[in-house]
């Protein structure tokens, strides 16, 4: 190469638009073969539709797209499939009714030489294999449906690591991954970068971009405002260049909460997930949940909340009393903001409007009448409040970025009278501005007397906004921190194994 950095990937002036809303705006892109080059953006920027362009999944409207030196043009799906492009997506993209094993070979099969069967032995050692080198321990044969959004990730993982790679795009990928977890997923990318193929990175945590990347590139409704060499630029400018307006940041006042129990958890049981989890929460409390993917954190919620079988124990609302179902949970003041909320949070195809006031119905209608008016203002008091990117409140949220998706399904919750809210990984795939503001509400919300049991796996989050941290293992609880003892460090070691320390239960 005599010292040139050849480019692999050249894209120059792409335009796109939705309807007449211009998404991306005349961007220039390339990519040098030995790079791994980040993109980075507020929610909606356009950074997902960039690289779906790139990887051929949507048609670019104006401009060219060069790939080792040729167009990238397609007539098929099998094409794209074979151009050494892999795209890991922001939601993983799975069948999830499919084994593991099934899901990695949907859309690469290694057919014999000669016969041309397909050889599911053959495919599954090598699945086996790949699964080993990212240190996932679940079975290939077990149902995608049944692992954690992690590991659901790790298996489109292994679906790209199968073929021949050039180029690795991969969308978000640690939005709900935990620091051991980011850890061995960059190690990851790094072989593959070392071993020739070029990466492209989209991230929001700031830190792990710069870490990771050699360049970055900064999207701003939908033109690139900036390219960056990582070591010459800096989160604060890069928080700048993005958002263009200062974040607060947030507010480290006193964590004081009452000291009144508002819910009391009892040697709760739930078979495989959670065991023997005791506990109170106090009003006007942030109980932070920390610990690994697969500790059981998301299934403690799904199990107070009603919505998971319990085996044994009790929850005690000091207002409401006893809680078993999921009715009675909700009737008491309790909500639940699922992790998964693309499944388990929106209606995808329904109006951004309609989306947020299913949980409103109480305050938008009267006597089973819908009042519309009232529905909308609603509908545009949180949009505001959220800073929802959105061409109109009528559009269907399957359209919306990742990110604005994720506000939509927080925000329709907070009209309501919640007096405890069970809130799962609150800023996953959301932008730094956004997040300072859900941050912010949080605080709000504690102080205006609600309790929060919040899981986190984003340990700035989880150690900033918690008042008191609850560290899960195995189902069980490990340890638990408060004021002084709260450090990354301490949650770490509880969360592995490596120490046992903390008050206990
Ligand atoms: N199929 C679609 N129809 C209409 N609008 C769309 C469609 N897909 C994306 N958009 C719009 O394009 C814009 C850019 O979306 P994109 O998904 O590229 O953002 P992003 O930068 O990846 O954001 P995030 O950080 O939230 O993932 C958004 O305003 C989105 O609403
Ligand atoms: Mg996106």
């Amino acid at each position: 190469m005599g010292g040139f950095t050849i480019n692999v990937l050249e894209c120059k002036s792409v335009s796109k638009w939705y309807g007449d809303a211009a998404v991306l705006k005349s961007v220039d892109f390339d990519l040098a073969q030995n790079e791994i080059h980040a993109i980075v953006g507020e929610n909606g920027a356009g950074k997902s539709t960039l690289v779906k362009i790139i990887s051929g999944l949507v048609p670019v409207d104006v401009g060219t797209i060069k790939f080792e030196g040729s167009d990238r043009t397609f007539s098929n799906i099998r094409e794209i499939q074979n151009s050494g492009v892999a795209l890991i997506h922001q939601e993983p993209r799975l069948f999830p009714d499919l084994s593991v094993l099934e899901n990695v070979c949907v859309d690469y099969q290694v057919r014999d030489g000669k016969s041309k069967r397909f050889n599911w032995k053959k495919a599954e050692g090598e699945t086996k294999e790949l699964l080993a080198q990212l240190g996932c321990s679940f079975s290939v044969h077990s149902p995608v449906k049944a692992l954690s959004v992690a590991d659901q990730q790790m298996v489109d993982m292994v679906s790209a690591l199968r073929k021949k790679l050039k180029l690795l795009i991969v969308d978000e990928p640690t939005a709900s991954l935990t620091p051991s977890e980011v850890a061995r997923l960059f190690e990851t990318i790094r072989k593959l970068n070392a071993s020739g193929v070029a990466i492209i990175f989209i991230g929001h945590r700031l830190e792990e971009v710069l870490q990771l990347s050699d360049r970055i590139t900064v999207l701003k409704d939908g033109e690139v405002v900036a390219v960056k060499k990582t070591s010459e630029t800096t989160e604060d400018e890069l928080i700048r260049l993005m958002v263009g307006r200062n974040i607060s940041a947030s507010s480290t006042d006193s964590k004081t909460s009452s000291g009144q129990t508002s819910l009391k958890v009892s040697n709760l049981e739930s078979p495989g997930y959670v065991a023997d989890v005791s506990f109170e929460v106090n009003r006007g409390e942030i109980l932070g949940i920390g610990g690994l993917v697969g500790a059981g954190r998301s299934e403690l919620l799904e199990t107070i909340f009603g919505l998971r079988k319990r085996s044994a124990g009790e929850v005690i609302s000091t207002k409401h009393g006893s809680i078993k179902k999921v009715k009675r949970a909700i009737s008491s003041g309790i909500a639940l903001v699922p992790e998964d909320r693309a499944h388990n949070g929106l209606f995808l195809n329904r109006s951004i409007n309609e989306n947020l006031v299913i949980t409103n119905l109480k305050l938008t209608s009267r006597g089973g009448k819908r009042n519309f008016g009232k529905e909308r203002e609603i509908g545009q008091e949180l949009i505001e409040k959220f800073r929802v990117k959105l061409s109109s409140a009528t559009q269907l949220v399957r359209e919306l970025s990742g990110g604005n998706q994720q506000k939509v399904s927080l925000a329709k919750w907070l009209k309501q009278e919640i007096e405890i809210l069970l809130i799962d990984e609150p800023s996953r795939g959301v932008d730094v501005g956004s997040k300072s503001e859900i941050h912010q509400f949080l605080n709000n919300s504690a102080k205006d007397g609600m309790s929060i049991i919040m899981v986190s796996s984003d340990m700035r989050e989880l150690i900033e906004l918690s008042h008191r941290i609850i560290v899960m293992r195995n189902g069980r609880i490990a340890g638990e921190l408060s004021g002084s003892e709260i450090s990354e460090e301490a949650v770490l070691r509880l969360a592995s194994g490596l120490a046992t320390a903390g008050k206990g239960h």
